[in-house]
């Protein structure tokens, strides 16, 4: 056994070098981390959950002609993706009032927004992934016209395709981040939808009883990230409710 080249490690997943050109491996770790990694947790088990949601979203969305960098999982915490060239933007969408921006204009959490709203961070942990706006990233080059016009589309049909998947398990989406990078084919390169996307990375509250079930468990110290983040799953209908085979392996039956 050769050791895999580790690509690149952020502070919940790590990338390795995959086994054919062009893929990487992605690897989910167990690390919770808020405001940008000031707060920070092992949290057992977060990492195969996430594998499994982030795999069963991405794979519809590659079925629904939504490009994603998603190929298969290939274990517990592992998928193969295709590489891609990372565009440094926080791609958020907006269907209700919370966190940053609820914040920043003085809404009532909650609140229906009127329409919408995409929103764009620079990701850049030292400055605190500040908000930009379109202007920013085409001056800058961070995004051509065209492509911020593709990834403007894709925020648009993942959260159309999202919102539906979660309100059939009585799950509303307050809100998302995805992230989009250019893949390249030959001479031909596209936008695809990129990272993860799981309890991590959205605002999810259940319809009836308003609960989050989302990474604000952790923010806020809720109760316990795992519990909520294997409801979620079990909703999808990912998990039955007595697959445990979650954490570390083997369990002691007390
Ligand atoms: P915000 O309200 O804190 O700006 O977050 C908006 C959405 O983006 C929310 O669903 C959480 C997600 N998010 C991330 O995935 N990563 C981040 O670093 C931040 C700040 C938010
Ligand atoms: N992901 C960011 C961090 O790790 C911020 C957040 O999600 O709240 O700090």
């Amino acid at each position: 056994m050769s050791r895999r080249r580790k690509i690149y490690e952020g502070k919940a997943k790590t990338l390795y070098e995959g086994p054919e050109a062009g893929t990487l491996v992605q690897h989910f770790k167990d690390d919770a981390t808020a405001f940008n990694g000031k707060k920070h947790e092992i949290v057992d088990g977060k990492g195969v959950l996430n594998n499994r949601i982030s795999e069963f979203i991405f794979s519809k969305l590659n079925t629904l002609g939504v490009p994603t960098h998603f190929i298969r999982r290939l274990n517990m915490r592992e998928q193969l993706i295709k590489e891609v060239e990372v565009i440094p933007l926080e791609v958020v969408v907006r269907n209700v009032a919370a966190g940053s921006i609820a914040k920043r204009l003085g809404l009532e959490t909650g609140t229906r927004l009127p329409r919408s709203i995409i929103e764009f961070y620079y990701k850049d942990d030292a400055l605190g992934d500040p908000l930009i706006s379109e202007e920013h990233i085409t001056a800058f080059g961070w995004a051509s016209p065209q492509e911020l016009d593709d990834i403007m589309s894709l925020g648009v049909r993942v959260n159309d395709f999202l919102t539906g998947l979660f309100a059939g398990v009585g799950i509303q989406l307050v809100d998302f981040k995805i992230e989009c990078g250019r893949q390249f084919e030959g001479d031909m390169m596209r936008i695809v939808v990129a990272d993860e996307i799981s309890p991590d990375s959205c605002r999810l509250w259940d319809v009836k009883t308003r609960k989050k079930l989302d990474k604000d468990v952790f923010r806020e110290d809720l109760g316990s990230l795992i519990d909520t983040y294997r409801d979620v799953a079990q909703r999808l209908g990912i998990l039955t409710e007595t697959e445990n085979a979650l954490t570390t392996g083997p369990r002691l039956v007390k």
